[in-house]
């Protein structure tokens, strides 16, 4: 089917609930994708996140091929073989202390779960959450998303929730009260536009959920999983979470996701207080083994940190060379240009140069590359950057 005809049809059929890019995409590589008309493009934004052992990866190709030729479908109530594995090498890289693990098929499906079990494990109904945070659209995870223009026409939400400023250990001390269950908080925000946790904020959440008998949850959704350098981005400071959302690379393009608990607090859940069908399939838990297995086989978290440096330092050269660009931000593959007018222009100019970038809020470009992704293709898309932005400040210039 060429270009045109999979545009049309998905035109027709699917919700318009995307902001869509017009490209089709049939193929995929590393950090490398192709569209219908067999035009090739680096893929800065990985599957919003979802690609970090990249497009395709032979691990993954190789476990689901190989396990859709056993057994599909397994519900949570048998066991299973290659969930009870991916189990093991999930504990395996979680921070020390979380032991327990419930499996979802998505980062919404997670938060759901968190905030569950958080009310059951405590008594209480409250949640604390950030200015700028996202955790997700479905009700309860809407519920402490951050941004008005998700929440209000869904409204009403859930009620015993309060935002804190993000980064603000002060006023979360304020807030939490006896009422309140959980604090949640993004160690690195992503949808707001890569804002890494201040210096000894994590630590200052920690101390007041120890002090107020509340439950720590640390939504590593888009940071996690060796994104920023380290295995789980929290992991930059010395907080550690009672609970930890974990979904986007998890399954290596598998819906696959998890919440990983202390066996403390999971064992307030009991039989049927929170199940999903798909939860723990074993294609998708043969695609998150195999996953975790290239992870530590490459120690991507190192790729990631030697990579997001250069790519950091190419970025800071074209924030000194362009005046359009307002800051720099981010740590290890996780990073942003924030950029002083909206970026609509660069993303549709960049899709045309091959580089598929991707955007937060209206003048925020957003890298979340594959972590697999090589030198030479970060060096090709700061390359198309620095073109388009010295576009944008001649035309600036000129107006
Ligand atoms: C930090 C964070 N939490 C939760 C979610 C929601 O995940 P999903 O889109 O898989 O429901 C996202 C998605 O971008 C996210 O970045």
């Amino acid at each position: 089917m060429d270009e045109a005809s999979i545009i049309a049809k998905e035109e027709r059929y699917l919700a318009p609930v995307f902001q869509k890019y017009p490209v089709a995409a049939i193929k995929g590589e590393g950090a490398k994708i192709w569209d219908a008309n067999g035009k090739e493009y680096i893929d800065f934004m990985g599957g919003y996140g979802v690609a970090i052992v990249g497009h395709c990866n032979p691990y993954v190709v190789e476990a689901v091929k190989s396990q859709a030729s056993k057994l599909i479908t397994c519900h949570g109530s048998l066991y299973n073989d290659v969930r009870a594995d991916f189990l093991e090498a999930l504990a395996s890289i979680s921070p020390e202390g979380l032991t327990k693990i419930y499996l979802g098929n998505s980062g919404a499906e997670a938060v759901e779960c968190a905030i569950k079990l958080a009310r059951k494990a405590t008594g209480r109904r409250e949640i604390i959450a950030t200015s700028g945070a996202f955790h997700g659209k479905t009700l309860g995870a809407l519920s402490i998303t951050w941004n008005p223009k998700y929440r209000s026409p869904f409204e009403p939400l859930l009620t015993d929730v309060k935002f804190v400023p993000y980064g603000d250990g002060q006023k979360a001390h304020e807030t939490v009260s006896d009422k309140t269950a959980a604090i949640i908080v993004e160690p690195i925000q992503g949808e707001s536009g890569i804002h890494p946790a201040p210096e000894g904020y994590l630590e200052s959440l920690r101390k007041i959920a120890n002090e107020k008998g509340c439950i720590l949850i640390f939504d590593e959704i888009q940071s996690g999983l060796a994104r920023t350098g380290k295995m789980w981005a929290h992991q930059h400071t010395s907080a550690k979470p009672d609970v930890m959302c974990v979904a986007k690379g998890l399954g290596g393009g598998f819906p696959l996701s998890a919440v990983i608990a202390t066996e403390n607090v999971m064992s307030a859940f009991k039989p049927g207080d929170h199940t999903s069908t798909f939860g723990g399939n074993p294609l998708s838990c043969a695609a998150g083994l195999a996953t975790i297995r290239y992870l530590r086989d490459f120690d991507l978290a190192k790729r990631a940190e030697t990579l997001g440096k250069k790519m950091m330092e190419g970025l800071e050269e074209l924030r000194e060379r362009h005046k359009v660009v307002r800051e720099v931000r981010g740590r290890g593959l996780m990073l942003a240009l924030e950029l002083r007018f909206d970026v609509k222009n660069i993303l549709l100019s960049a899709l045309k140069k091959g580089v598929i970038l991707l955007y937060s809020g209206k003048n925020i470009l957003r890298f979340l590359p594959p972590l697999v992704i090589s030198e030479e293709e970060i060096e090709h898309g700061l390359m198309v950057l620095d073109e388009l932005l010295a576009e944008e400040d001649r035309s600036r210039l000129q107006s």
